[in-house]
């Protein structure tokens, strides 16, 4: 229990251990997901979440020595599943949870935007730099934690971390979307953010 929880100032948080790009089990494809999800699952996804707001907010972040991440997808906790976790840290300083199970891009904008600074991602610990193409806006179709289908129209950062965390569940990390021979291929073409 101590050893996998973090405690400070009376919150209490799980301390994933998040896999590696070296582990060969993030380059799986992950399963379909099916409901009811068991307690365990529900409490798992609960415990990315908090991880997520927490790796955000910088005094924990310094205390813990964690690595600020917007999404979590479950291969990256060993869980090869496909879900994944988002949490946005909204203008007035409260965090939006979203929960994507067994997703689907029902249809995308023709525009391709990258992040200027480059992607980043938990299990890659070191700055990757080159041009990650990315749709603009993104409708998608999933389901949610009592399995219930929502459709979701996305835009700009959360419809690039979207796609990101989607990667995920086909074995992809975002640098094999780095052109190899020339990594910032595209400057000109798509916007940057
Ligand atoms: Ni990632």
């Amino acid at each position: 229990m101590i050893k996998y929880y973090l405690v400070w100032g009376g919150i209490m948080f799980k301390n994933f251990k998040i896999l590696d790009e070296k582990d060969k089990r993030l380059r799986q494809i992950s399963k379909e997901v099916t409901f009811p999800l068991s307690k365990d699952e529900k409490q798992t996804i609960d415990d990315v979440m908090t991880y997520l707001k927490y790796s955000q907010i910088e005094k924990y972040a310094k205390k813990y020595n964690l690595r600020a991440g917007w999404g979590m997808s479950a291969i990256q906790i060993g869980i090869d599943k496909r879900w994944f976790v988002i949490v946005e840290e909204l203008e007035d300083g409260s965090f939006k949870n979203y929960f994507f199970a067994n997703p689907k891009i029902i249809s995308n904008s023709t525009e391709m935007i990258y992040v200027e600074q480059g992607e980043g991602c938990l299990s890659v610990n070191r700055d990757v730099k080159g041009i990650v193409p990315r749709y603009a806006r993104i409708t998608v179709e999933a389901q949610d934690t009592n399995g219930k289908k929502f459709t979701m129209r996305l835009r700009e950062d959360i419809a690039i971390c979207v796609q990101h965390e989607m990667d995920h569940l086909e074995g992809m990390l975002f640098f094999d979307r780095i052109d190899k021979k020339n990594p910032f291929k595209g400057m000109n073409i798509y916007r940057g953010i």
